[in-house]
């Protein structure tokens, strides 16, 4: 237990490692029923915190829009698990930025489902996503907001 505890200390705050926000969308293969959303929200939660992950997941029933924070190499080797999952499709990066701090460090991993909020109901990710700084933006509207 001790020497877990060090390891992942060690893969999470070595100066040999660098901190990054990784932003990608995707098309999903098919809508997703509330369950569904709820069940990736459990298990990007229950990986993510073991990995030293966090982020916010967005989707409007037609993409998503992810930001994955963590370790370089810890958030590549999750973004190839992520690509072929065949809950979606057309994956793409659009950001990778080296960063000082998490914008999204009480989350290991936020679920927003945009339809069911008051603000972004009419929000549609494939008309985001062509630009990164407004992709950037969307997702930090959601840093501080109380989704649940
Ligand atoms: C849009 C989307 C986002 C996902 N985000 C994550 C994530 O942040 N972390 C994660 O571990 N898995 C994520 N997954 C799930 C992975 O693709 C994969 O199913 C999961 O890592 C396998 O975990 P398991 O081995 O515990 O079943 C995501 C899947 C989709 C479709």
């Amino acid at each position: 237990m001790l020497k877990k505890t060090y390891c992942n200390y060690f893969r999470h705050f070595s100066p040999f490692t660098m901190l990054i926000e990784f932003i990608y969308t995707s098309t999903v293969t098919r809508p997703l029923d509330p369950k569904e959303v709820i069940n990736l929200q459990e298990s990007c939660m229950h990986n993510n915190a073991q990995k030293g992950v966090t982020g916010m997941l967005l989707y409007d029933g037609q993409h998503f829009m992810q930001v994955l924070e963590g370790d370089s190499q810890t958030i590549e080797t999750l973004f190839e698990t992520i690509k072929h999952d065949s809950r979606h499709f057309e994956v793409s990066a659009i950001i990778r930025n080296p960063i000082e701090n998490r914008n999204f460090a009480a989350w290991s991993m936020g679920v927003v489902d945009l339809t069911k909020t008051m603000d972004f109901k009419n929000t549609k990710i494939k008309d985001i996503r062509k630009s990164p700084p407004l992709s950037h933006k969307l997702l930090l509207a959601f840093t501080h907001n109380k989704i649940y």
